[in-house]
């Protein structure tokens, strides 16, 4: 397994257990499957509304000596309706208490797009908070303290692009460390991950397998479907390997940590073992060349809500 370092020496494992989309019912026992596999990174968020079922399962393996707390690399993300400087460490605080933890190693921005507290998601433009109402810098002006108190080991952001790590790197403290973006053969986001390397910022991929599961509201007719690109199947059968996990292993070997999601035992395990898969530059070369371009998560969610204050600009630079 190859491991992210970050300045005070902390490890986390580059291939986490994705928790979106795993339903209430199914991800406790994903993620015991995933730490009984050897996962040691799980990737949660409040919004996945799951975090509490997550947390019972974290407590299971504690409690049964499969792993301790400091041996698991636990990420979650602060919700768009927290933004504001008092409401974040609410946030920190309903999502420790639904993990029953007392402290996170990663805690990120998942949005640069601010909501009233109230609101989970936006209908309408009086949902929203734009940014002269919550500056991006007062949400990680409020990280910053909850870092101080030792809440959280390590701060970042998600879905944040070159514009929006600059602003926050002009007024920070304590800079991001991590940037958690879409990130797959469709989206390879080279400009993005070699700016945030530039600065020290490390990135995960998130949707590595093209989220096919995602809910409908998040699908477009026309959206290809990533595992089926022929390509993938090719190399796959070269290396006696499935596509899925050809995937995995090209986000590894750019240094790009990777949180696959599965709910699925097999799978589970099957993913974690693309860890030990080595793609030839042959084959990194290939999939370089793809021609398809596609963002399936594309934030229109906030910014085609009548009424948004955001715009495509504030999320992505491309695609
Ligand atoms: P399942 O949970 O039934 O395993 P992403 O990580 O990009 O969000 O993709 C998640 C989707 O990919 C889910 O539908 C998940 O289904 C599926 N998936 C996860 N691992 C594999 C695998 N090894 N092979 C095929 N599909 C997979």
């Amino acid at each position: 397994m190859k491991f992210i370092t970050f300045e005070n020496n902390d490890k986390l494992p580059m291939l986490g257990l994705g928790t979106w989309k795993s339903a209430p019912g199914e991800v406790y026992q994903a993620v015991l499957w995933a730490l009984e596999a050897g996962y040691r990174h799980i990737d949660c968020a409040a919004i996945y509304q799951n975090e509490k079922e997550v947390g019972d399962a974290l407590k299971k393996a504690f409690d049964d000596g499969l792993v301790k707390r400091e041996e698991v690399f636990v990420t979650s993300k602060l919700w768009n309706n927290a933004h504001e400087k008092d409401q974040v460490k609410v946030g920190l605080n309903k999502t420790l208490q639904d993990l029953q933890l007392d402290y996170l190693d990663l805690y990120l921005i998942h949005w640069p797009v601010s909501l009233k507290s109230h609101v989970m998601f936006p209908e309408k433009g009086e949902d929203f908070l734009d940014y002269s109402q919550v500056p991006l810098s007062e949400t990680w002006a409020a990280m910053e303290s909850l870092k101080a108190e030792g809440k959280l080991k390590h701060i970042g952001v998600s879905n944040f692009n070159q514009g929006k790590i600059e602003e926050l790197l002009d007024s920070c403290q304590v800079k991001p460390e991590m940037n958690q973006i879409e990130l797959h053969p469709y989206l390879p986001q080279i400009d993005l991950v070699n700016y945030c390397k530039k600065n020290g910022i490390h990135v995960t991929a998130y949707s590595p397998l093209g989220s096919a599961d995602r809910p409908k509201a998040r699908k477009k007719e026309d959206d290809p479907i990533l595992l089926e690109h022929p390509l993938f199947k090719e190399i796959a059968d070269k290396h006696g390997v499935s596509t899925a996990q050809v995937l995995i292993a090209w986000s590894l070997h750019r240094d790009i940590a990777v949180i696959p999601k599965s709910a699925n035992k097999e799978r589970i395990k099957q993913n974690l073992e693309a860890a030990d898969i080595r793609l030839d530059a042959a084959d990194m070369k290939a999939i370089e060349g793809i021609s398809v371009q596609h963002r399936y998560i594309d934030g229109t969610f906030f910014t085609e809500v009548p009424g948004s204050p955001f715009s495509q600009s504030d999320l992505w630079d491309s695609v």
